[in-house]
């Protein structure tokens, strides 16, 4: 079907011409004389005004029932209501398909925890026509990021033998029915699919780290899994991960990479989407925009893990988790860090390595590790990363503390063996990044179908 794309007439593309365009209707109003009908195809966030003249279609009626499928064809002209737009003077209407009353979409204003519930019929309210134009933006923004920097885009396995963080989150991939007759665990996995435990993977970062050290830069893009039950607003079963990962870089790389990264991103929303980040302003969080040009203007913030504790203790606020040395930070840290003391992205740098991942740097002060956090205000953590352990023997070390089998990591290992190198990378939490732009506070309204624990559609 030859049509034109809404945002290209309201672009003025097209005045005087005549035109075919398709959609659906958003919302229509009834006259004596004539009828309006607005027009939304998911090409722009503003519908598209289409007059009919009663005169001359006759009998209307087909045409202003919300969340119909319509061909309208007709002729572009200046708006007569609103100054500087243009409108469609319908000629011709087809009904591509029809919507009865029981639509669940017909109000204006819809709660956000209603539109949960119809995760199918959603994406045709502007909130989430807006959130889902930004998340794609986002996304090719990140790949021409890394494109243009001479990154290859890598695409590591979902289905994996080993645990990246190992850590107990995973997933695990069988195709044994239900009870299936076995006494120990390891005939139990010599008989499945693989012939041993198979799971989904948390991460693309040790394969990253394989192809990092031929390829040299590298980024990885897809989704990646966790099976822990934290029932939060911005925790997800499946979420989508971007994973850089760079040969010969040191920490302050990897910073200088990822804060680069997210100023480059933002800045293409920006310029690219100021519709919808008008909309999300006035309707989810106040100062946007302003937020999102501080970003883009000023440098983020550093500071020493150790650091982040002496805040903590020196707060004037009750926290309920602990925090000495040594403790994890907990969402309520990280949020006072980042929303009260800093007003602004803060990288948090050098963990005490008890809390932190077997492959990360050891540093000299043989206490912490050249690990880093990205904590953003209204969010926390949108990015993990760190330099990676280069030694073999050190990272050895590392996984035996863990009580890590290393057989299980014989492909990692090997890279410590043959040409190992300093490198380090980080990984994105792409949704958490939407949240971040949009203003959205709930993690499951920056996805179509959100996996969250107990949540499956
Ligand atoms: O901090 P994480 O666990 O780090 C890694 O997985 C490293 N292997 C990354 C690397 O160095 N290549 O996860 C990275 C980011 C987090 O900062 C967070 O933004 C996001 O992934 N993330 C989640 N997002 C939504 N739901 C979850 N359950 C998430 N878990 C992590
Ligand atoms: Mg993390």
């Amino acid at each position: 079907m030859k049509h034109i794309d809404i945002k290209d007439i309201l672009a003025k593309q097209y005045n005087g011409q005549q035109v075919t365009v398709c959609g659906w209707v958003r919302a229509a109003r009834d006259s004596k004389t004539i009828a309006f009908v607005s027009l939304n195809d998911g090409t722009s966030l503003e519908h598209l005004q289409i007059v009919l003249d009663k005169a001359a279609l006759g009998d209307v009626s087909d045409y202003l029932r919300m969340g119909a499928a319509l061909k309208v064809e007709g002729q572009v002209v200046d708006a007569v209501v609103k100054e500087g737009g243009v409108e469609v003077n319908a000629t011709q209407v087809t009904v591509l398909g029809e919507c009865p009353p029981e639509y669940p979409l017909q109000k204006k204003r819809h709660t956000m925890e209603y539109l949960r519930t119809i995760p199918q019929l959603r994406l045709r309210t502007n909130t989430f026509n807006a959130v889902f134009r930004v998340r794609s933006v986002l996304a090719g923004a990140l790949h021409r990021f890394f494109q243009e920097r001479g990154f290859s885009y890598i695409h590591t396995p979902l289905i994996t033998g080993s645990d990246c963080e190992g850590a107990g989150e995973m997933f695990r991939v069988t195709t044994h029915p239900f009870a299936t007759p076995y006494t120990n665990e390891e005939d139990y996995y010599a008989n499945d699919f693989f012939g041993k435990k198979a799971g989904l993977s948390v991460s693309g970062q040790l394969e990253g780290e394989m192809a990092a050290m031929a390829m040299g830069k590298i980024y990885t893009f897809g989704p990646s899994f966790r099976a822990e039950k934290s029932n939060t607003p911005r925790h997800l079963a499946e979420f989508w991960h971007l994973e850089p990962e760079v040969a010969f870089a040191e920490l302050p790389d990897v910073i200088e990479l990822a804060e680069t990264m997210i100023k480059y991103v933002i800045k293409d929303v920006m310029e690219r989407c100021p519709a919808e980040l008008a909309f999300f302003e006035q309707h989810f969080e106040a100062g946007l925009r302003d937020k999102l040009n501080n970003i883009v203007q000023n440098d983020f913030a550093i500071l020493d893990y150790t650091d982040a504790i002496d805040l903590l203790a020196k707060a004037d606020v009750e926290f309920q988790y602990p925090h000495e040395w040594g403790c994890d930070l907990q969402t309520e840290h990280e949020r006072y860090i980042t929303e009260k003391v800093f007003n602004k992205p803060v990288f948090v740098i050098n963990y005490p390595k008890a809390i932190k991942s077997f492959y990360m740097k050891q540093n000299a002060d043989g206490k912490t590790v050249a690990a880093t956090d990205l904590l953003v205000p209204g969010v926390g953590e949108i990015i993990g990363g760190s330099e990676r352990e280069a030694d073999l023997g050190k990272l050895l070390a590392a996984m035996r503390e863990r009580n890590m089998p290393e057989e299980a990591y014989s492909d990692y290992i090997d890279l410590r063996r043959f040409g190992s190198c300093p490198h380090g990378g980080f990984g994105l939490g792409f949704d958490r990044l939407v949240m971040y732009v949009t203003g959205m506070s709930n993690i499951r309204d920056v996805l179509l179908f959100p996996r969250t624990v107990g949540s499956l559609r």
